[in-house]
């Protein structure tokens, strides 16, 4: 009897633990979302990214186009993720982003090294759409 009375405290514990990790995790009012800032790094920071490389190629850097064509497609997941997010700041501030990343796209298949160039910058400044100090994606370092 008393052991299993301890084990129904355990697992009304257990019960409340998990019922306030539950209300933690919506405490962000759902706008966390860690898909579209696990993509954001993985496409924009550091040397290796996808954003830098093309940079670099944008500045004056040598590359085939089948490898430009298949470096701005791995910016193709970032936008579904943006456009797929629950959160409303996120989904509504996109448009800039995923214009530019198809502007690269088309200028990219036309073999338009201007027009990559241009969609570039497109996609530079639509960073500031969602990066700004209390913007939904907060203030970028550099
Ligand atoms: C539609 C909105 C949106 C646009 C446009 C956008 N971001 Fe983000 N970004 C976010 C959100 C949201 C996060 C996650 C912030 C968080 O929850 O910590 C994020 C996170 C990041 C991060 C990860 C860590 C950090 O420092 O916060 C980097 C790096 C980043 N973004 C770079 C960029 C760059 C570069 C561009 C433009 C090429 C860009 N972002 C455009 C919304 C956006």
């Amino acid at each position: 009897m008393r052991v299993s009375a301890m084990s129904l405290v355990a697992a009304v514990v257990c019960a409340a633990v998990t019922v306030s990790l539950a209300v933690r995790a919506e405490g962000d009012g759902g706008r966390k979302d860690h898909h579209v800032e696990e993509m954001m790094e993985r496409t924009h920071e550091g040397r290796r990214s996808p954003y830098r490389r093309l940079g670099r190629i944008v500045d004056g850097e040598a590359a085939a186009w089948p490898d430009v064509e298949r470096l701005v497609a791995e910016f193709d997941p970032m936008c579904r993720a943006l456009l797929a997010s629950k959160n409303d700041d996120i989904k509504g501030s996109a448009d800039g982003y995923v214009e530019a990343v198809k502007e690269i796209w088309d200028a990219a298949k036309k073999h338009d090294a201007a027009g990559v160039k241009s969609g570039y910058q497109a996609l530079k400044d639509s960073c500031g759409d969602c990066h700004f100090k209390g913007g939904v994606g907060g203030e970028l370092d550099d």
